[in-house]
Parts: C-alpha cells; structure tokens; sequence
C-alpha cells in the first residue's frame, strides 16, 4: 500500500524570449535568419513584458461590463477631417486628418521624413490646429533653423525635444493638442519597459501608449519610424498592426523625387501616392507626375518605353528603361529596380516559351526611371516592350505609350481606367497606345489604340518576328 507521488512540476517555459527586430515575430530560441520574415540578424533577446508570474484569473469568469451594441445600418457622419493645404499629403491621408487618428510615416533615414512632417505640422497649424512636434532625434534649436530655412518660422507649431515618454504623455495631457507628431518613434524611451531604446518592445510599448492617448483624447498622432537595415534597432513594422494609416516616404538617394504612399489606410484608399520634389527650400508638390518623370527622357531610343500607369486614384506616366547584353556569366544577371523581379521572370519565360524569344545567355536590366516603383501587373506589356526594344535594338514608335497584363499563356489581359491612363498620355503629347483588347476605351480621346490579344501578334506587328 502507499504510493509515493512524487510531485515533480515541469514548470513550461512560458515566454518566447528571442524577437525579429524587423518583423517582430518571437521565438525562443536564437538563429541567425528570422522564420517569419525571411531578414538575416535581426533576431535578439528581450525582456518580454510582462514578468509579472503566473497568469491572473481568466478574463471570461470575472464580470465586465456589457457593451452597447449597434446595427450596421446605424448611420453616423463620416470623420470630420481636417486638410493642411499641403495637398499632396492631404490626398495621401484620405482628404485631410481624422481627430484621434494614429498614423506611421516610415522611410529610410535620410530620405526626408523630419522635412515633410515639419512642413506638415506647420500647415496644420496655420489651417488652425494646436500641433505639438517632439524631436527625440534634434535639439530644438536644430528644428528652429530649418524652420526658419523654410520659411515656416512663423507657423505656430509648438516644440520639445524630448525622448522620455512619461514626460511627453504628461506633456499631451496639459497641452491637448489636436496633433502630436513623434520624431521618431525609435528614440521615445518608457521607463516602465526593461529594455533599451529602439528595441521591439520599447518601440512597441511607446506606440501603444501614444495611439491609445490618442483614442482616448481626440488628438491625432503622427509617428516617425526609420527603416532599418540592420537589427540593432526595431523597424517601423512592428508598429504597423496598431495604427489607423501607414504611409511610407520612398525615394532614390541621388534622384529629387519623394514618394508618400498609403500602405494602409482606415480612412482612405490604400496605394494612394503623393509626390514630392526635394529642393534646397524643402519638399515641393509636384501636381504633375507625370511630366516630372518623363522630363528627363530623351530621344526614343531601344530599350525605353513609356508606361502608362494608374497610382491610387490618378494616372502615371513613367519610363521603364531595359538594357540586355551578352553576359559574361555563366549564370546571367536578371537586374530590377523599381519593379518586381519574380515578375520580370515570369515576363522573360513567357516570352520565351510562347513567342520562342530565349534571354539565356543575355544580361538584364531593368529600371523605372525617376526612382518611381511599380507594383501594377499593368506595367507586364511595358516591360515586355522593353525587353524586346532592347533585344532587337530597335526603339518604339516615338509619342507611343503601353499597358496591359500578360498571362501565362501569353494572352494580353485589359486592365482597369484604360479611358484614364489614354488620358493623361494625351494630355502630356502622347499621341499613340498599345493596350489589350477589350479595355473599355471611349472613343473621345482621339489618341490613336492599337489593341492586340496576345503576346505573339504583339512581337511580330513591332519587331516583325514571332
Ligand atoms: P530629413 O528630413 O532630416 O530626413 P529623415 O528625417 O527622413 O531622416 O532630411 C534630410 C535630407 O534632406 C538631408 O540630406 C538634406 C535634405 N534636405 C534638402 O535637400 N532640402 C531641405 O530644405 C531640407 C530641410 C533637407
Ligand atoms: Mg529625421
């Protein structure tokens, strides 16, 4: 008689100690690579949060208290917004800010996010806002002078530069701004979180208290992330998940051109962009896109192709630029930028198994000039043209713009807004368009439409092959 139990508690490991600065998934174990995101180094070890032992009783045995529910036909206005004039922004947000709305604004380091977001508070605050800019990255009196460099001086935008969070939230709470802005979310340090400045948990734990402070005051929040490259310091999508929009600061180191694109968006259009120049009296509009990124084009030669594109709710007119050389390699180069490169091998083995065209052998390249990115499936036409122009040596009909998706099988697909894209191409000189057949073209915009079904017919009526 008399079993001795012994009571031996396997006590299981609770927490994942191990986050991807880049993604922000956990793990518990180290590597090298991050499993969730695919980024190399990236992955350290934090303090998780909550230290705090065993877990409370459950949510569900405790009372609450009950919610007011309502229909989904119940009607209320939509968001009272508030447009800074900077319209360029204003179209990015969705029309204008929304009260108590948090928003991301991520971009490389350098690129100009400070400068936007400081010509945006000033604006903000002419049209009337109270706006509250807090640099944890420059002195006040850095702020000041480009201010000053300008000309926004006057605008009544009041500054601190602050990195500690508690002070900052104390700060919003007296103040009641209609706007804060956080420059940058990667510098703001909370006391309360064990770890240092930068990391997954404290980036996350200053965007949870500010996009709450947020909801709960009516004020609105502009966060700053940086990308980062490396995984020192956590990178604005870990953030992203809590936010209402998440719009990303793009551009070329060398080229003037910015793009702000809407990535998410509660209150508007995703994919909207707005488009700015960078000049030595900071970023100006630019109304008209595509004129900007057709200015620099010369001559029509081989290889350059124009591309009629819608960004959100406008057409784009941009070049793609295509060089292919005999490759020195025994594997060759298949070179992108602005544009997808699982794409452009999906262009080159459909040109080569259905119009029998081979790349083997043959470098690529591929640009969109003007540091402009694609992501429309749209662009497939235009950079088979491009392809096949450089190929062959032979340049396009001069004043000829080219959209439309290519399938697998080689069959050209319509796009949508083919009305708009003839459009803008017209507006800007173009008198000429390559499009799939069936794309609803009215015939009000007098350009002439050379509508083709397939891939094939496309190759041998401009290079008289295929
Ligand atoms: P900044 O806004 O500080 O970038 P971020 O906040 O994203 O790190 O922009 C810095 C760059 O912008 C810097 O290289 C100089 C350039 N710049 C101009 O060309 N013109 C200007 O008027 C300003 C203010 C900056
Ligand atoms: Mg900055």
């Amino acid at each position: 008689m008399g079993f001795a139990f012994s009571h031996k508690i396997v006590m299981a490991k609770t927490s994942a100690n191990f986050v991807c600065a880049a993604c922000g998934n956990a793990t518990t174990k180290w590597a090298g690579r991050c499993e969730a995101c695919g980024a190399w180094n990236t992955i350290s070890e934090e303090v998780p949060l909550s230290q705090s032992g065993p877990a409370k009783k459950t949510l569900g045995n405790s009372r609450g208290r009950a919610v007011p529910l309502t229909d989904l036909s119940s009607t209320e206005p939509p968001p009272p917004r508030v447009a800074s004039g900077l319209s360029e922004l204003d179209r990015v947000l969705g029309g204008g800010l929304v009260p108590s709305s948090a928003i991301l604004v991520g971009g490389d380091p350098g690129i100009g996010k400070s400068t936007l977001l400081l010509q945006g508070a000033a604006m903000f605050a002419r049209a009337g806002l109270k706006v509250i800019y807090a640099s944890g990255e420059e002195a006040s009196a850095q702020v000041r002078m480009r201010a000053q460099r300008l000309g926004l001086a006057d605008a009544p935008v009041k500054l601190a530069a602050e990195t500690n969070l508690r002070d900052i939230l104390t700060t919003l709470e007296q103040e009641r701004p209609d706007l804060a802005i956080i420059d940058s979310i990667q510098t703001m340090w909370a006391d309360n979180v064990d770890s240092a400045p930068g990391s997954v948990s404290q980036v996350r734990a200053a965007a949870h208290e500010l996009t709450s402070f947020a909801k709960r005051s009516g004020m609105s929040v502009i966060l700053v992330g940086h990308v980062t490259k490396d995984g020192q310091i956590a990178g604005p999508r870990v953030v992203e998940h809590m936010v209402d929009t998440v719009l990303y600061f793009e551009g070329e180191r060398g080229h003037q051109f910015r793009i702000l694109r809407a990535v998410k968006n509660r209150f508007g259009p995703a994919d909207e962009i707005g488009v700015f120049e960078m000049t030595g009296a900071g970023l100006a509009e630019v109304t008209n896109p595509s004129a900007l990124f057709l200015s620099e084009r010369g001559q029509p030669s081989p290889g350059s192709v124009v591309f009629a594109g819608i960004e959100g709710t406008r057409p784009v007119l941009c070049e793609l630029q295509a060089l292919v050389a005999p490759s020195p390699h025994s594997q060759p180069r298949r070179t992108v930028v602005g544009w997808d490169g699982g794409r452009l091998a999906m262009i080159l083995a459909v040109l080569e198994a259905r119009c029998g065209i081979p790349f083997a052998g043959l470098d690529v390249y591929l640009n969109v000039a003007g540091g402009m990115k694609i992501s429309e499936p749209a662009a497939d036409l235009a950079v088979a043209a491009a392809l096949l122009s450089a190929r062959e040596d032979v340049s396009l009909p001069p004043e000829t713009v080219v959209f439309g998706e290519i399938s697998l099988s080689g069959a050209l697909r319509p796009v949508s807004q083919t009305e708009n894209r003839l459009k803008e191409a017209q507006k800007l000189g173009f008198t000429s368009a390559i499009a799939p057949s069936g794309g609803k073209a009215g015939a009000s915009s007098g350009m002439t439409l050379q509508q083709m079904g397939d891939l094939t017919a496309f190759v041998g009526d401009l290079f008289g092959a295929g």
